[in-house]
């Protein structure tokens, strides 16, 4: 609570009470984390002058944010200076009943803790928040991130949430507030949508993914993709765990995927098309984007980071393979073998993004090493490497980002 305490503490500083000589200063936690503040503006018009919660709330909309989650006001006491009744209801209409509200004295010592609901008579009492949250998942965001135009969409698979942790956040949101959003079920995968910038880029970075193993009918896996290009992304990242089939490509190993082999048996394309997202029958040629592999192969070398390339065979799982099946993928001309990216690639041809295919190299393949391969494993190795890649990415981005948008 200190940052709360430290911004209302410098709005009160600000204030303009000239008739009644009391100063409010109020700072809100925004859903995202965010903390804005407001002070007090009494002016010779008094009765119309602004409450410090009204104008912490204004700051709050200025800033692109919908949702309070905490709410501090500071001001002399005793007794406690509660937001007013006026306050009270503008502040419910963008949390709910159960936010804390805390007053603070001007020493920054805690005067009171309640909530907004304790505060509101119960007539005024809203079942929910009162500002509809859209149906729509692009609306959703946009609505959150008012202003924000991500370019790079970035997907981060097992065990490697914490590259979204060098994004400086203007939103952050768990995927199940994304109506319609499939939301991945495997541990390692937090679910989670950060918008903001890496590297000076604009980004929007999906945190977990759904794996079709999960059971998630196929066309539900092109979502999140068309999610990024309807934000306004038109080159995606697809990073995923894989196991190498190459016994001199070991676990840490960064892999450029130049091409991949489909052992689904289903693709995120079936069913009805829809002609105004993209074509029936799109070709995969080139689809790992020579730009940008390009571009990340010369940020590899200027940053000094290894960087293997490699072709990746998609497989449904979610057994890994048997040593049998690892001989057969070598001899079928694969290097890498992994449970995701696949339908992801695919998903974003169809719909117009450059896809850059980033494998991680978790384990050696099913009999190339003495240990089986295991979901354990996976997620360390992907977090031991997670740091290099996050080095990679943000050495890459800005060329990245330079590189011609439209297919
Ligand atoms: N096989 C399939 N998928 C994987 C592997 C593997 O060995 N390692 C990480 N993802």
């Amino acid at each position: 609570m200190n940052d709360l305490v430290t911004a209302a503490a410098l709005a009160r500083t600000r204030a303009w009470a000239p008739y009644s000589g009391f100063a409010v200063g109020t700072a809100l936690r925004a859903a995202s984390g965010r903390v804005v503040a407001g002070c007090n503006v009494e002016n010779a018009a008094y009765p119309l002058g602004q409450c410090a919660e009204a104008n912490a709330l204004g700051a709050l909309v200025a800033a692109g944010e919908r949702r309070v989650v905490e709410v501090l006001v500071m001001a002399e006491g005793p007794p406690p200076c509660t937001p007013c009744g006026g306050c009270r209801q503008r502040l419910v209409e963008f949390a709910e009943p159960s936010t804390p509200v805390h007053v603070a004295a001007p020493d920054g010592s805690l005067l009171l803790s309640t909530t907004l609901g304790e505060l509101l008579p119960a007539a005024f009492r809203l079942p929910s928040r009162t500002v509809p949250a859209p149906a729509d998942p692009v609306a959703l965001v946009r609505d959150r991130a008012v202003g924000f135009g991500p370019e790079v969409g970035l997907v981060l698979g097992s065990g490697l949430g914490a590259v979204a942790d060098r994004i400086a956040p203007i939103v952050d949101l768990d995927t199940r507030e994304l109506p319609g959003f499939p939301v991945p079920a495997v541990e390692g995968h937090r679910g989670r949508l950060r918008l903001g910038e890496l590297a000076g880029v604009p980004v929007a970075c999906l945190v977990g993914r759904p794996h079709l193993y999960e059971g998630h009918p196929p066309a539900t896996l092109a979502q999140p993709i068309r999610l990024l290009r309807a934000l306004g992304c038109t080159r995606v990242i697809l990073v995923s765990a894989v196991g190498s089939l190459r016994p001199e490509l070991g676990p840490g190993t960064l892999a450029l995927v130049t091409d991949h082999l489909d052992f689904h048996g289903t693709n995120p394309l079936v069913g009805p098309n829809d002609d105004r997202i993209g074509p029936r029958f799109p070709d995969l040629v080139d689809l790992y984007d020579p730009v940008l592999r390009r571009a990340l192969a010369d940020a590899a070398r200027s940053s000094g980071t290894p960087l293997a390339e490699g072709v990746l065979a998609g497989r449904l799982g979610p057994c890994f393979e048997t040593p049998a099946e690892i001989r057969m993928l070598r001899l079928l001309g694969a290097d890498l073998v992994g449970m995701s990216m696949v339908p992801e690639a695919i998903a974003a041809r169809h719909c117009g993004l450059r896809v850059l295919g980033i494998g991680v190299v978790t384990n050696l393949a099913a009999g190339l090493a003495p240990a089986p391969p295991s979901h354990a494993e996976t997620l360390a190795q992907a977090a031991a490497a997670a740091d290099r890649l996050a080095t990679l990415l943000e050495a890459a981005l800005p060329e990245l980002a330079r590189c011609p948008r439209a297919l």
